[in-house]
């Protein structure tokens, strides 16, 4: 049977991207990123895709005066790519409740936050600000109230003394890249079952989707 097929949406750098086309390289996916699409031509992901072997497309926000407009392109774009799956990873754009129902239950999203804490920007800032001890990262299914879609995976990681905003976005960083991977495999795999607000993971013997990141002493 064919792999399910993933669009990927970025707006930048791209590491989450890469975790996912190296998980996809060493068969640990068990989904194809055919295709990734940016909000900017600038992106240093979409070179991160070219050399993988995907499609890449640009669709500018800049050049849609509304959001609307924007959205509208955003998902005739998505749809030419014909995906079983679409994933938010790194993607900086607010979408409307249409092009959020047009994936319903097809579209995931990874938030430097353990949700429903800090949804939105400048998360490790304000983890920081309230001396919170743990901190993480989530992925969910993308629903049209920004950042709290029904989780599927959590990573947490500690906060430590010494943390400034760029620290503690590393150790996120790192443990997002271990998540996205676990959680996109499982939708892949047919193993997510949404049941209310809540995500059932089936078969996981050890809870790749729920971690716990502690860094060696
Ligand atoms: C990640 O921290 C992601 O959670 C957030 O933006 C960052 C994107 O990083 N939404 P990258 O482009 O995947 O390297």
């Amino acid at each position: 049977m064919a792999l399910p097929r993933i669009t990927v949406l970025i707006s930048g750098r791209g590491s989450n991207l890469a975790s996912l086309l190296a998980a996809e390289k060493a068969g640990r996916l068990h989904g194809t990123v055919e295709t990734v699409i940016s909000n900017r031509a600038d992106a240093a992901g979409l070179a991160v895709a070219l050399a993988h072997g995907a499609r890449i497309n640009v669709v500018d926000h800049r050049a849609h005066a509304e959001r609307e407009r924007f959205d509208a392109a955003l998902a005739a774009a998505v749809d030419a790519s014909r995906p079983d799956l679409v994933v938010l990873a790194g993607f900086m754009r607010i979408l409307g409740p249409d092009f959020v129902g047009r994936y319903r239950d097809r579209m995931l999203n990874i938030h430097p936050s353990l949700l429903p804490c800090y949804p939105g920007l400048h998360t490790h800032r304000r983890a920081l600000e309230d001396g919170a001890r743990i901190h993480g990262c989530t992925v969910h299914f993308v629903t049209a109230d920004l950042d709290h879609g029904p989780i599927v995976g959590q990573a947490a990681v500690p906060v430590l003394p010494d943390d400034d905003a760029a620290t503690l976005a590393a150790r996120v960083l790192a443990a997002e890249h271990a998540l996205l991977p676990a959680a996109v495999r499982a939708f892949c795999e047919g193993r997510l079952a949404i049941v209310g607000r809540r995500v059932r993971v089936r078969g996981e013997r050890t809870p790749a989707t729920a971690a716990l990141f502690v860094p060696a002493a």
